[in-house]
């Protein structure tokens, strides 16, 4: 094969905010496929803000990247050989083949996608893992019902573009909130939202005029401002889905308390009965994929669930588009094209 892989890895531990100068780009052979193993070739990588804790070895509910290992991540692609009698050369498969062009895997790894149900891309977005979460946390901690106010933030992003809708398919009034106005005009026109506010106003203002009786579920993907801005507006028996809290990821270990933005004062936490709950996607979500692939395809069928990707081409651009995600510079699921 005159190809050749193209590989990103993790060159050394960021402190704060990532640089360029943190990931290695390598070319090599490409790999030979063993025992029961299949080549891939990778045709798109997600990107996720979850790869920042990978780059640290900060103890964690999974373990870091190695300094000088290929940095992970997940991706969809083409098989180009195989020794697994279960997949042959053409079939499109999804896996966590990291951020490179081409990989070997044991066959078990790797789960066939249809790409007539859906383009190859979205397997990693809307039907991948940033969809899963979504529907799992609403599923199991959102639990949204009929009529209820549910407040997504980062809600034009990966995670929070879906579970809004799923919010909205199951009759609850859904408010985004995302920065700045293209976002929040996306959130509200295309993704059908009743209402998204833009995080770099008056918040707090907005969230008065929107959610005049209250919130009854918040999607945390953010903390920072926007958390201390939605917690005091929660309704009796309010639920809070622990999703991520993207605005601390680059506050380097032990800087907290002077680096981390002030949280809302929990006292009414007990008064109100609320119901604060943390979830990893990882820990129970992937044995329940099939169920969650049928109703997320049932909702797109109907017209319920679209998507927005940003798409970055060339792997070598990666270190930059994830650094910008971490900032807000993504406008949708970002995901590289892998050339
Ligand atoms: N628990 C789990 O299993 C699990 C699984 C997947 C993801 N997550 C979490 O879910 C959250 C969303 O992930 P995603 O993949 O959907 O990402 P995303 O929303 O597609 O992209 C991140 C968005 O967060 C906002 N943001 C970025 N930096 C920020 C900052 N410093 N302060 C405030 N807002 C900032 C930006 O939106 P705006 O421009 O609109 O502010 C940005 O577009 C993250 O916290 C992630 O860690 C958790």
């Amino acid at each position: 094969m005159s190809e050749y892989n193209l590989q990103v890895l993790l060159k050394r531990r960021p402190v704060g905010e990532p640089v360029e100068g943190d990931f290695e780009i390598v070319e090599g052979p490409v790999p030979l496929p063993g025992h029961g193993q299949v080549l891939v070739r990778n045709r798109f990588l997600s990107l996720d803000p979850y790869m920042r804790g990978r780059m640290s070895d900060a103890k964690s509910y999974a373990k870091p990247v190695e300094l000088g290992a290929v940095m992970e991540g997940a991706t969809v692609g083409e098989v180009i050989a195989s020794n697994d009698p279960a997949f042959a050369p053409g079939d499109a498969v999804m896996g966590g083949q990291g951020w490179q062009r081409f990989c070997t895997m044991d066959g078990a790894k790797l789960r066939k996608v249809d790409v007539n149900e859906v383009p190859l891309s979205a397997n990693l977005g809307v039907l991948g893992m940033p969809g899963l979460t979504a529907w799992v946390g609403l599923e199991d901690i959102g639990e949204p019902k009929p009529g209820e106010t549910v407040v997504i933030s980062a809600a034009s992003g990966a995670v929070g573009q879906v579970a809004g809708q799923i919010a909205r398919a199951r009759g609850a009034r859904v408010i985004g909130i995302a920065g700045g106005a293209a976002k929040c005009a996306f959130v509200k026109d295309e993704l059908g939202f009743d209402d998204c506010l833009d995080h770099r106003g008056d918040l707090e203002a907005q969230l008065d005029a929107a959610c005049p009786n209250g919130i009854d579920v918040y999607w945390e993907n953010v903390g920072g401002h926007v958390q201390a801005a939605v917690f005091p507006r929660f309704r009796d028996f309010g639920r809070m889905v622990m999703c991520g809290m993207i605005a601390q990821y680059n506050i380097a270990p032990g800087a907290d308390a002077a680096g981390a933005p002030p949280g809302p004062n929990l006292g009414p936490v007990v008064r109100k009965r609320l119901r604060i709950q943390g979830f990893i996607v990882s820990d129970h979500g992937w044995q329940r994929y099939p169920q969650f692939r049928a109703v997320m395809l049932g909702l797109i069928r109907g017209g319920q669930l679209t998507w927005r990707e940003d798409v970055v081409t060339g792997l070598a651009a990666a270190p930059r588009a994830f650094i910008g995600l971490l900032k807000g510079e993504n406008f949708g699921k970002l995901v590289i094209k892998v050339e």
